[in-house]
């Protein structure tokens, strides 16, 4: 968002509305997210994969940077003494001009994430690289750089590689697998023994269960949207307009955000990115029009439309019904195997508050720390 304009007519105002830009709220469910991505990367094997799941401006490129601030504390003294040492390696799957993913251009992005410039592929190239080297399957286009990507990847030794919007890894022709898609990272994971946490839209969906050799090494995160449904979201949603509320721009507390807080809840679908911009875009309005709070005409005249939101929502159900599910699929099998009525150690059962439902996230009051998940397989979230 350009605030160019703004800087002309109320240049005062510039570093506040900067201000609000930057900060982030730490709600309880990023709060989770965050702890629940980082134990995850700790307790992950190498070459494993990490799927973070949830609906569009719901916060996964926010919760990414903050768990990457983590791994930069955690791993400054190793990188202190290997400067050659990454913490992270971050990428983001660009939608396809051609409506279709390319390798060569993921892999281009991952070497020049690591700052890893072609000339030295080039150089590598030449001195003795073959084609018969590469693991990666044939189907790969720009195998050359996929080589190079592993070699940069054991080279620099990051523990994780974050790829963002991992969605779109699914653009693929017809007639392609999209088991052959994940196994290109499954391959590269492996090979260099780095965690891949894949963060995307429900879209992901499509990659789970997709082969056996997946189920055992990836688990995923359900970050979600508050839900109105649940007495417990709406408080805590509204909350967080409060918070907003306060980092607000304006040199007076006359907003009332709580006064029209179901309107913000129906066009940001209770997704704290889609109201945070959205709440931007209102304030830039409010500020070229020179009104000293935000309004409701403000709010109208930048909301999502009806039809965008009815998107979002109808993605996020159905996600959020196929991730539930799979709660369900799994007290089916544990009633299989004859364990569902004895459990040891921890309990297992749908409501005693270890199991990840809907239900028990719900009854958790806000800001609680959800339940820590298990990384043991064949757990909520290891896919079986
Ligand atoms: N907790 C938060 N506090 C403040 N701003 C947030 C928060 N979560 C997301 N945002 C903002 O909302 C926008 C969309 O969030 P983003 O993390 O990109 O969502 P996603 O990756 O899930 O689509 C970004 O501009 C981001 O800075
Ligand atoms: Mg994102």
């Amino acid at each position: 968002m350009r605030l160019d304009s703004i800087a002309v007519t109320a240049p005062h105002l510039i570093k506040r509305l900067e201000h609000f830009r930057n900060f982030t709220m730490a709600h309880p469910r990023l709060v989770e997210a965050r702890d629940e991505l980082a134990d995850a990367i700790d307790g992950a094997a190498p070459g494993s994969l990490v799927l973070v799941l949830g609906p569009t401006g719901v916060g996964k490129t926010t919760l990414r940077l903050k768990v990457e601030n983590l791994l930069m504390q955690q791993m400054a003294p190793a990188m202190a003494a290997d400067p050659g040492r990454l913490p992270f390696v971050s990428v983001e799957v660009v939608p396809p001009d051609t409506g279709q993913f390319r390798w060569r251009d993921y892999f281009s992005r991952l070497l020049a994430a690591m700052n890893e410039p072609l000339i030295d592929f080039k150089t590598m190239r030449g001195t003795g690289y073959t084609q018969a080297r590469s693991t990666l399957p044939s189907i790969v286009g720009g195998r050359e750089l996929g080589y190079a990507v592993e070699q940069a990847l054991l080279h620099r030794h990051p523990p994780v590689v974050f790829v963002d919007e991992a969605q779109h890894l699914a653009r693929i022709a017809s007639g392609r697998r999209l088991s052959d898609q994940l196994d290109v990272i499954k391959s590269i994971a492996n090979r260099t023994e780095t965690v891949h946490v894949l963060l995307g839209t429900y879209e992901l969906l499509a990659f789970r269960n997709l082969s056996a050799q997946l189920s055992r090494r990836s688990m995923d995160l359900h970050f979600q949207r508050y839900r109105a449904e649940s007495a417990e979201d709406r408080q805590v949603f509204c909350s967080i307009l409060l918070t907003f509320q306060k980092q607000l721009p304006f040199a007076e507390a006359k907003t009332d955000l709580m006064a029209t807080w179901e309107f913000l809840y129906e066009r940001s679908v209770g997704c704290v990115g889609i109201l945070k911009e959205w709440l931007m875009r209102a304030c830039v309005r409010a500020i070229k029009h020179g009104a000293a709070a935000l309004s409701l005409e403000h709010l109208k005249k930048t909301a999502l439309s009806i039809s965008q939101c009815e998107k979002v929502l109808a993605e996020s159900r159905e996600g959020e019904t196929r991730l539930n599910d799979n709660e369900d699929s799994r007290l089916r099998l544990r009633t299989l195997l004859g364990i569902d009525q004895h459990s040891c150690g921890a309990s297992t059962h749908r409501n005693s508050g270890s199991v990840r439902s809907t239900q028990n996230r719900n009854s958790r009051k806000p800001g609680q720390r959800a339940p820590r998940r298990d990384l043991i397989e064949g757990t909520t979230q290891v896919y079986a």
